[in-house]
Parts: C-alpha cells; sequence; structure tokens
C-alpha cells in the first residue's frame, strides 16, 4: 500500500475557449441591443459574483424553488436511484451542485459525475468541495454552453441527465424545444432524464420570489452590466437602472428587465455601438418560464421522451420529472 494515499482530483475541460466566450458575447449584445425591445441571454448573469448572487438568492425567504426542489430530491432519491440505475450523472447548468448531494448520496453504484456549467468559478467551487466528501467519484467538469453540442466523457452507462433549479424556463420556447431535442440526442436507450419545473402558481408569490425585499435578485439582475462594463468596456451605470419582474400571464413565465431611470447614451465600445435608452425604456434580461404538469409532459413527448415519473413538492410549487427515451 502506499504510504500516501493518491489526493482527490478531477479535471477540469473548456468547451468554451475564452476567445469563443467573448465572441458569443459580443454576437449577443450586438444582437439584443439594437432588436425591439432590447434583450440579453440570462446566461451572462453567471461571472463569478452573478454565481454567488445566484447562491445567495436560494437562501432568500422569497425564492421557494430550491427549497421545494430539495424537498422533492430528498423524498424521491432513492426511487430515482431504483428507477435509472444510473452510473454516469451529467448535470447541466450545474452551479454549486448542492442539491444533487441528495442524489450522489442514494446512487451508490455511481462511478463518474459531469457537471457542466458556463460558470468556471461555480464549477471548481462545486468540485473542490464535492470531491472532499466523495473523494472516489471520476468528477469530469465541462465550462460549455448547454444549449451548444457537447462532447461528453466516455464514461459507464446507465446515463441520467440532470436539469435541476428550473432553469429549462431560462430557455424561450424555440431554444427549449431545440435543447431538449439535443437531450434526446444525448440519451441512448435504458438513459434517462431528471427535469426540474416550477410551476405555475399566484403571481404575488411568483413576483416576490423574483423581487426579494433585500435586493439580492436587483443586484443579481444588475450584475449583467458589470459584465459587459469588464468584457467590452462599456460604460453602463448601474444606478441608472432599476430592477423589474413582471408576471406575463399569457406567455406564463416571469420576465425580469432592467429599466432605464433617465435618457441616457451607453457605449458599448467592443462592438463598437452606441445604445440610446429613453427614460423607462426597459431591457429584457430574463424570462422564467413557470409549467403545467401537461405542458411538460406535451414538450418531453415531443422531443422524442416518455414522462415516466412525476413529483410535486408537498405546496405543489415545483416538478420533478424523469423521463426516458420513448419507442
Ligand atoms: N442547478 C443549480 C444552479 C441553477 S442557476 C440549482 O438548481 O441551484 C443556473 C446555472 O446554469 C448557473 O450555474 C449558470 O452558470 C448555468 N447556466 C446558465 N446558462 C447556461 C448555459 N447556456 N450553459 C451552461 N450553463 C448555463
Ligand atoms: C436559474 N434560474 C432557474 C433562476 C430562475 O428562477 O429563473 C434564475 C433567477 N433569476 C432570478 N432569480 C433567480
Amino acid at each position: 500500500m502506499s504510504p500516501h494515499p493518491a489526493s482527490p482530483s478531477f479535471h477540469v475541460t473548456r468547451t468554451l475557449a475564452e476567445d469563443a466566450t467573448e465572441a458569443a458575447l459580443r454576437a449577443d449584445v450586438l444582437h439584443g441591443l439594437t432588436g425591439t425591445p432590447k434583450t440579453l441571454p440570462p446566461k451572462w448573469f453567471y461571472d463569478a459574483r452573478g454565481s454567488e448572487l445566484f447562491e445567495r438568492i436560494t437562501t432568500l425567504p422569497e425564492y421557494y424553488p430550491t427549497r421545494a426542489e430539495r424537498e422533492i430530491l430528498l423524498a424521491r432519491a432513492p426511487e430515482i436511484a431504483a428507477a435509472t440505475g444510473a452510473r454516469t450523472l451529467v448535470e447541466l447548468g450545474s452551479g454549486s451542485s448542492d442539491k444533487t448531494r441528495h442524489l450522489l448520496d442514494a446512487l451508490p453504484q455511481l462511478s463518474a459525475y459531469v457537471p457542466v456549467d458556463v460558470s468556471e468559478s461555480a464549477l471548481r467551487g462545486a468540485a473542490r468541495t464535492l470531491l472532499a466528501d466523495y473523494p472516489a467519484l471520476d468528477l469530469h467538469a465541462l465550462v460549455a454552453d448547454f444549449t451548444r453540442e457537447l462532447t461528453l466523457p466516455a464514461t459507464p452507462g446507465p446515463r441520467l441527465v440532470v436539469f435541476l433549479g428550473g432553469t429549462i424556463g431560462n430557455l424561450l420556447p424555440d431554444e427549449r424545444s431545440a435543447f431538449l431535442a439535443a437531450v434526446r440526442a444525448m440519451l441512448s436507450p435504458g438513459d434517462f432524464l431528471l427535469l426540474g419545473t416550477d410551476l405555475v402558481k399566484d403571481e404575488a408569490e411568483l413576483v416576490a420570489a423574483y423581487d426579494d425585499a433585500s435586493g439580492v435578485t436587483a443586484a443579481f439582475n444588475k450584475n449583467v452590466l458589470s459584465v459587459m462594463n469588464r468584457e467590452l468596456h462599456a460604460d453602463f451605470d448601474p444606478g441608472a437602472f432599476e430592477h423589474v419582474a413582471l408576471w406575463d400571464a399569457r406567455a406564463e413565465w416571469i420576465e425580469m428587465r432592467l429599466r432605464s431611470v433617465r435618457d441616457q447614451v451607453v457605449k458599448i465600445p467592443a462592438v463598437d455601438l452606441v445604445v440610446d435608452l429613453a427614460a423607462g425604456e426597459e431591457i429584457r434580461t430574463e424570462v422564467s418560464a413557470k409549467f403545467r404538469r401537461t405542458g411538460v409532459e406535451r414538450e418531453l413527448r415531443s422531443a422524442g421522451l416518455e414522462l415516466t415519473h412525476w413529483w410535486t413538492d408537498a405546496a405543489g410549487r415545483f416538478g420533478l420529472s424523469v423521463s426516458t427515451v420513448s419507442g
């Protein structure tokens, strides 16, 4: 026996080269801020500070989704383990991987964990703490955009792809169907998808979750301006914007926006853009769609996936489903 047991280690693979990330940000900003209405994709919230702010959001009294999903995972992890027999867990948008621990604890046969996230700081933080508690796990972190083609490491099946937190709701309907089709293509017969979906509920409860009294969600929303200032040398003044969260009852989604508090001109030299914003004009920074079971089942079926299990928390606020390749 070696006197010094090998120290646990993990691989981090960056499929997003720094310059490709910058080019993608430039393209999104150019497209989003020259369109009507002005929009920005929510994935740009998540630099190191954005990831930290998101973690603070998950502890807010108003932000119920994390607690509701954790309640389901705690209750159902043994059933998920029995139904899937997963040996590889691939997690999309894994963030801190904190709730994932309930799955890791319930899956003794698991050999590999592949967290995928655009936030390298979140991935490294998660990998460090997970390795201390699960030293035998083959941990292969991927810094990647889950809406792009993913090259997964060769690890044993069955594979369980998990997408928690309700993050699927941050994709627009077209992006969502393309995303589910790509997930279906990632799965072989006998593999599974575990999907967390926040559910339609009372408007006041929804809006409070996205407009908390302590202003953490407002800071998270404005963080995208700091990302553009740093990465694109823009001169956004976060103080010249206010955080807006509203419920769109027709689309059944929450929208987060940044509203200009005055007429202003913002320069974004890296994309050679000057943006005129009138007082009261808004930039949409995120949609967070809320679901019903029938809609989840329908969208999965359209992607070639069949829902096999559906659970909610006791208060019926959040849904967690297992699905598998149909036919
Ligand atoms: N799954 C965790 C984190 C949710 S926050 C939870 O349930 O608490 C959303 C996570 O998805 C963040 O860590 C963010 O960095 C990541 N993310 C957002 N858009 C992404 C994209 N297009 N590709 C990869 N990761 C993305
Ligand atoms: C990551 N995602 C599911 C969160 C949500 O609830 O849509 C992001 C978030 N936006 C504001 N608060 C949290």
